[in-house]
């Protein structure tokens, strides 16, 4: 491949996550636990609503900043959930969580600025690090602690150089939930180092147990934390793309700026369809942090039942972890023999970050029949 037009900085080196279609199609019936994304379509409501909204003229360029309807509900549903009343001037409708992440990033980082990440982690944090010019320095935890963040691993990677750390709460793809504790201890170094925290809080309906608490709502973190929040997984609106970030007025200003020049403003029709899906967010919050729970427990039950698997117990999301270490194989070994032999196809815990090796992620975004039916064909396999 002639790759002479292409920056440097991208060659030889793969960008993004890549789904293995040739994988899909070499059996009938191969079962796809790999898909971060929800099986329901968005609800009926919300796209009637987004459409009667196209059609009375929402499908114009917006306000940067997003659709000041939809920030004004966001401040309201923030205040009613969380008791915190904030300004408008602290919102930015982002076009996804991923676009206000990498926004985070340009606006906060100089160049060689280090970002604290808790590995395993979501595989985009280190590219979106990287675009902004900073520097990815992993946080290790393990299963065999139960991901436990540890201070004296974050201590051992704090530099002069370090300017921020991203927080996944609850974590994809370990599936771990942070309670206070994580919280409280987080907040205090991010004091003490004067670092941003990004928080990426976008699997908040899936907690199983004890509910969504966010890191800026602790003393003293309002003003150093930048909240992301997507309406992909809590409002299974994975592809309209649409999200928003709560942060202090001169990282918002900075961000809006930047985001000016990447995409001017986010799809209107989104946001309108954004504005119907908070009006409804109690009860989907209730309908399907229930069901995704029922898969998940269901699924960790299965998993403890294969003696070649062992699991931490997913707290929250809908992923599981489990690990393949008793196999003696690696997790992309592992991976081409559940393909070959059971054809499942599951997502290598190499792909968030070296922690994650020798483990692999199972999305439970498939009815409970076909998670069924997966576990049965695991059950069957020797290693
Ligand atoms: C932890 C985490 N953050 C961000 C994203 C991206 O979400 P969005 O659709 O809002 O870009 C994902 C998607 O899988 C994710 O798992």
């Amino acid at each position: 491949m002639d790759d002479r037009f292409v920056a440097e900085r991208y060659r030889n080196r793969s960008v993004g996550l890549t789904l293995d279609t040739q994988a899909l199609s070499r059996y009938g019936d191969v079962i796809n636990l790999s898909i971060g994304d929800t099986d329901f379509t968005t609800d009926t409501r919300i796209i009637d609503g987004a459409r009667t909204d196209a059609c009375a003229g929402y499908t114009h360029y917006g306000d940067p900043k997003g659709d000041p309807e939809l920030i004004e509900a966001v401040c309201r549903a923030w205040q009613e959930d969380q008791g915190e009343a904030i300004p408008s001037d602290q919102v930015l409708v982002t076009a996804s969580s991923c676009l206000g992440m990498a926004l985070t990033m340009m606006a906060i980082l100089n160049p060689g600025d280090e970002v604290l990440i808790f590995s395993p982690y979501f595989t985009m944090y280190r590219e979106q690090v990287e675009l902004a010019g900073g520097r990815a320095v992993i946080v290790p935890t393990y299963a065999h602690e139960g991901y436990a963040i540890r201070e004296d691993r974050i201590r051992a990677a704090i530099t002069p150089r370090t300017r921020a750390m991203i927080f996944n709460n609850p974590n994809n793809p370990t599936g771990m939930a942070y309670g206070e504790d994580t919280l409280a201890l987080l907040a205090s170094i991010a004091q003490e180092y004067d670092l941003v925290v990004a928080a990426d809080d976008i699997y908040t309906f899936y907690f199983f147990e004890g509910s969504y608490r966010p890191i800026r709502c602790l003393p003293g973190m309002a003003q150093r934390t930048v909240t992301l929040n997507s309406f992909s997984k809590n409002y299974l609106m994975t592809g309209w793309r649409v999200g928003y970030v709560i942060a202090p007025p001169a990282i918002i200003q900075t961000m809006n700026a930047i985001n000016g020049a990447l995409c001017y403003s986010t799809p209107s029709v989104s946001q309108r369809a954004a504005l119907h899906a908070l009006s409804l967010r109690q009860e989907l919050r209730q309908t399907y942090g229930q069901l995704y729970r029922q898969r998940v427990s269901y699924s960790a039950q299965r998993i403890q039942e294969i003696p070649y698997l062992d699991l931490c117990v997913p707290r929250g999301t809908f992923y599981l972890f489990p690990s393949v270490q008793k196999t003696g194989l690696s997790s992309a070994e592992f991976c081409a023999r559940l393909l070959e032999e059971a054809h499942i196809l599951v997502t290598p815990g190499s792909v968030f970050g070296a922690e994650g090796e020798g483990h692999f992620r199972i999305a439970c975004t498939v009815g409970q029949e076909v998670l069924r039916e997966a576990f049965d064909r695991m059950e069957r396999l020797k290693f």
